[in-house]
């Protein structure tokens, strides 16, 4: 069995709406895999089925072997895997040192030192540790989605979804927040996936890259080979073209 996440042929309709139709790829262990596509294409709902919040309607997804897929969002928490919201979702009026908090409760646990020193310690490596005592409702969009990411880390996860914690950003803090996401990555020696709609920061970040159109996966490969993808470039001229 292949260590990592493993996705064959996964699914999911909504009635009559087909989200996601025969999704497989991987995201093997320690590996930085990006999740391409126009607004529609099933990312997001890819995202909850691989974090339990919705349950496949055909297909599996296995972690480090086992299946996943039906267990419940705190059960996938505990094998390892977190995700971050496209609408962040903090505690508004906690403080942002209390949103990790909570989220490292809720978490996998078994830090080396104190849940504080693993909270502390987390705030730090997100840029936060300065905000720590602000309420997370007076954050900036590009602090809050730092939070996001602070929320997920807490849990002390293998695999970290990330669902477009850039968008939003302006380009010195899309940059800033690249830098962190290496370092992140590089410290724990965390899997991520990562969906992004900043088309340049993903093909900075990620080796390997999957593209979703319709539901159905298009295309993987590396950026370069991606960007020269025609199905991808037809893909998404069609949609700038429809929106034109
Ligand atoms: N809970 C839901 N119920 C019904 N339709 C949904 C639900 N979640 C997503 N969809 C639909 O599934 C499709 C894919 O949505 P989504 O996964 O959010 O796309 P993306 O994140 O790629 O923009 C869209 O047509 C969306 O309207
Ligand atoms: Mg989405």
């Amino acid at each position: 069995m292949s260590a990592g996440l493993v996705l064959e042929g996964v699914g999911k309709n909504f009635g009559g709406l087909k989200a996601v139709s025969d999704v497989s790829f991987a995201v093997p262990e320690g590996a930085i895999v990006g999740l391409m596509g126009a607004n529609g294409a099933g990312k997001t709902t890819l995202f909850a089925l691989i974090a339990g919040n919705e349950r496949p309607s055909e297909g599996a997804i296995r972690f480090d072997g086992p299946r996943i897929d039906g267990l419940s969002p705190d059960r996938v928490v505990k094998k390892g895997i977190a995700r971050t919201f496209q609408i962040v979702r903090p505690f508004a009026g906690l403080s942002v040192r209390d949103n990790v908090r909570v989220a490292a409760l809720y978490g996998r646990g078994g830090f080396a030192g104190s849940a504080e020193d693993w909270v502390a310690a987390v705030l730090d490596e997100t840029g936060l540790a300065e905000q720590a005592d602000k309420p997370a409702q007076a954050l900036t969009l590009s602090g809050r989605k730092r939070l996001e990411v602070a929320r997920a880390l807490a849990t002390r996860p293998r695999l970290l979804l990330l669902d477009e914690v850039l968008a939003g950003l302006t380009p010195t803090e899309v940059a800033e927040a690249l830098v962190m996401l290496r370092a992140i990555q590089a410290k724990h020696g965390l899997a991520i996936l990562v969906i992004e709609h900043v088309m340049k920061a993903l093909m900075r970040l990620c080796a390997t890259i999957v593209v979703l159109h319709h539901g159905l996966k298009i295309a993987e490969g590396t950026p370069e080979a991606i960007a020269a993808d025609p199905a991808v470039i037809e893909a998404y001229l069609g949609e700038s073209a429809a929106h034109a």
